[in-house]
């Protein structure tokens, strides 16, 4: 197996191993291990089914059915979500066209999720990813003591997709929770910033005057250049991205009338947070 950086910000290519094959455990240990020191790991050429995706997935542990959006998910398969620049009844796909960390507005953020292209655009349809270990490391250790015990306000509705459409039964079915702003991976023990401009909305016994200065600051400290990786699809690539240190964007600079097709898993992850009133 061979290890190979994608950048000096985050993310590893795995080559020589392939995937859709059952993968012993000293092998699978050897993933896991990358998987923890570079946050995003490519895999090219899967070829993968459904099944083998979903096979190779719960390597990482136990997926979400996704049954808190049961109308995107696949049919069959329901551990797959389409991401599909399409609509489904009459609604747009709730691609994450801003900076996030998959299910962080609920109290079991995403332990992880793997992407799977099957259909990218002539051009554009990027996704990009930031290291969140790094862009806590990188701040004043005076700024680090600032936010140490903040808890950051999660809202799923307020991202820029949801504009416009009336979300108050699914606000009252996923009311906002809060999440702290420094996360400590359960793993590795290392502290990871844990906000994001698709969810925060606040923060804790902040005013809105108070708390938005910090999250503006942070939202763009944590995607400085040099802890990004911006990742161009070829079909069949897959990305495994661990969703407790990182965050990602799907970047909308294509012609939307071009097909783009992708699958992914979510793993489920740890309890956290709390329910704010
Ligand atoms: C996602 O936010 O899970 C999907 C990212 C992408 O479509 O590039």
């Amino acid at each position: 197996m061979e290890i190979v950086k994608l950048s000096a910000g985050l993310g590893a290519e795995i080559r020589g191993v392939d995937i859709s094959q059952p993968i012993d455990d000293p092998t699978f240990a050897e993933i896991e291990q990358a998987w923890r020191d570079h946050l995003i790991l490519l895999f090219r050429d899967t070829n993968l089914t459904h099944q083998q995706h979903i096979d190779f997935s719960r390597r990482f542990g136990p997926l979400d059915d996704h049954r808190t959006i049961p109308k995107f998910r696949d049919e069959e398969f329901h551990e797959i979500l389409p991401v599909i620049n399409k609509e489904v009844d009459g609604r747009k796909q709730p691609v994450g066209r801003q900076w996030h960390s998959d299910l962080s507005t609920t109290l079991h953020p995403a332990r992880g999720s793997l992407l799977r292209c099957e259909v990218v655009p002539e051009v554009g349809g990027d996704t990009m990813f930031t290291n969140m270990y790094r862009a806590y490391d990188a701040l004043s250790e005076t700024y680090k003591d600032l936010i140490e015990d903040l808890w950051g306000i999660q809202d799923m509705t307020v991202a820029r997709h949801s504009q416009g459409r009336d979300l108050s039964d699914v606000r009252k079915a996923n009311p906002p929770v809060a999440q702290p702003v420094v996360r400590v991976h359960p793993e590795t023990g290392r502290k990871a910033l844990f906000v994001s401009e698709m969810t925060t909305t606040g923060i804790v016994g902040m005013t809105p005057e108070e708390s938005q200065p910090i999250l503006e600051f942070l939202f763009q400290h944590s995607v400085r250049p040099e802890f990004t990786y911006r990742h161009r699809w070829s079909p069949q690539d897959m990305i495994a991205w661990d969703n407790r240190c990182t965050m990602h964007l799907a970047l909308d600079d294509y012609d939307l009338s071009e097909p783009r097709r992708m699958y992914r898993t979510t793993l489920l992850g740890e309890q956290s947070g709390y329910l704010v009133n």
